[in-house]
C-alpha cells in the first residue's frame, strides 16, 4: 500500500534523522537516491528502512512521490531513500587520512570519496569535524562512505604510523611514495592545523603552489595522489 500520510512513522524517523543528534543517538542514517542505494548494497549494507516514489518501479515500500520529496534533505526529489546503521572503525593503516577542524560536510564527503579512489585504508575524523553521516557528506562521498572504514578520534595517538602534518608553505615539499605506514593530517577550513597538532605530528609537508592556499579536501586528494603514485595498479 503506498504511504499517503506525512505522520507515517518511517517517513517521520528520516525527518529527525536530518539532525546530526538524531542520528549520533539512534547510530541510523539517510542515503538519498538510487545512485546511493545502489553502492550501499554492492558493498553489502542492508537498508533497515528502503522507501521509494510511487511508480518509479525501485525496491521500497512506496511512498507518494511529492511526499518523498518533502522528507528528503538534499532537495534533490530524490525517488529512493534508504536508512542504514552507521559504522565507526579504528583507525586503520598503511595510509589513513585524518581531518581536524574540517567543518564542511561536502568536505568530509569529498575526502572519503578520494580515500576510495586512492586506497586509502581509513580516514579518521578529529575534534570538530562535520559528521560523515549528515545528508550532504554522504551524497559528496559517492557511495564512498559504505567502502571506507571512518574512525572518530580525539587525539592524535593511536592514529597508524608516521603522522605527516599538511601545512601550506611549512616544511618539505611534498615527494612521495609513502614510506612504511602514514597518517596525513589536514586542516580544518579557515584556522588550517592549530600548533599544538601539528608539533604532536612527526612531520610537516606543504603542496608547491602558486596561491595562498588550496581546499582541504583538494590538498588531501593531491597528497594521496602524491603518496599513492606509482603503487595503484596502473603503474
Ligand atoms: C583551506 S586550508 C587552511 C588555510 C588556512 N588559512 C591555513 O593557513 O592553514 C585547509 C587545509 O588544507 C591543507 N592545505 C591547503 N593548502 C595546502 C598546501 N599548499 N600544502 C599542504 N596542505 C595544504 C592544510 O592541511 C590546511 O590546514
Amino acid at each position: 500500500m503506498t504511504i499517503t500520510s506525512s505522520h507515517n512513522d518511517k517517513l517521520k524517523e528520516i525527518r529527525k534523522l536530518a539532525r546530526r543528534r538524531t542520528r549520533e543517538d539512534a547510530s541510523r542514517f539517510v542515503a538519498e537516491g538510487e545512485d546511493l542505494v545502489a553502492a550501499a548494497a554492492s558493498a553489502g549494507w542492508s537498508p533497515l528502512v528502503l522507501l521509494a516514489a510511487a511508480g518509479s518501479g525501485l525496491d521500497g515500500d512506496e511512498v507518494e512521490g511529492s511526499l518523498l520529496a518533502s522528507v528528503s534533505a538534499l532537495g534533490s526529489g530524490t525517488r529512493q531513500l534508504a536508512v542504514y546503521g552507521s559504522r565507526w572503525s579504528a583507525p586503520a593503516g598503511p595510509l589513513c587520512v585524518a581531518l581536524w577542524g574540517v567543518r564542511d560536510p561536502g568536505n568530509v564527503g569529498a575526502v572519503l570519496r578520494c580515500a576510495l579512489a586512492f586506497g586509502a585504508s581509513s580516514v579518521a575524523l578529529g575534534p570538530g569535524c562535520a559528521d560523515p553521516f549528515g545528508p550532504k557528506a554522504v551524497r559528496a562521498s559517492m557511495g564512498a562512505i559504505f567502502q571506507v572504514p571512518v574512525a572518530r578520534v580525539s587525539s592524535l595517538d593511536g592514529l597508524p604510523g608516521e603522522r605527516l602534518a599538511l601545512v601550506g608553505g611549512a616544511g618539505q615539499a611534498l615527494s612521495g611514495p609513502a614510506d612504511g605506514e602514514l597518517t596525513i593530517v589536514v586542516g580544518a577550513e579557515r584556522e588550517g592545523l592549530a600548533e599544538e597538532v601539528v608539533a604532536a605530528c612527526d612531520r610537516v609537508a606543504h603542496i608547491p603552489i602558486l596561491s595562498e592556499s588550496l581546499n582541504a579536501a583538494t590538498a588531501a586528494a593531491i597528497a594521496l595522489y602524491e603518496l599513492t603514485r606509482g603503487v595503484l595498479a596502473d603503474a
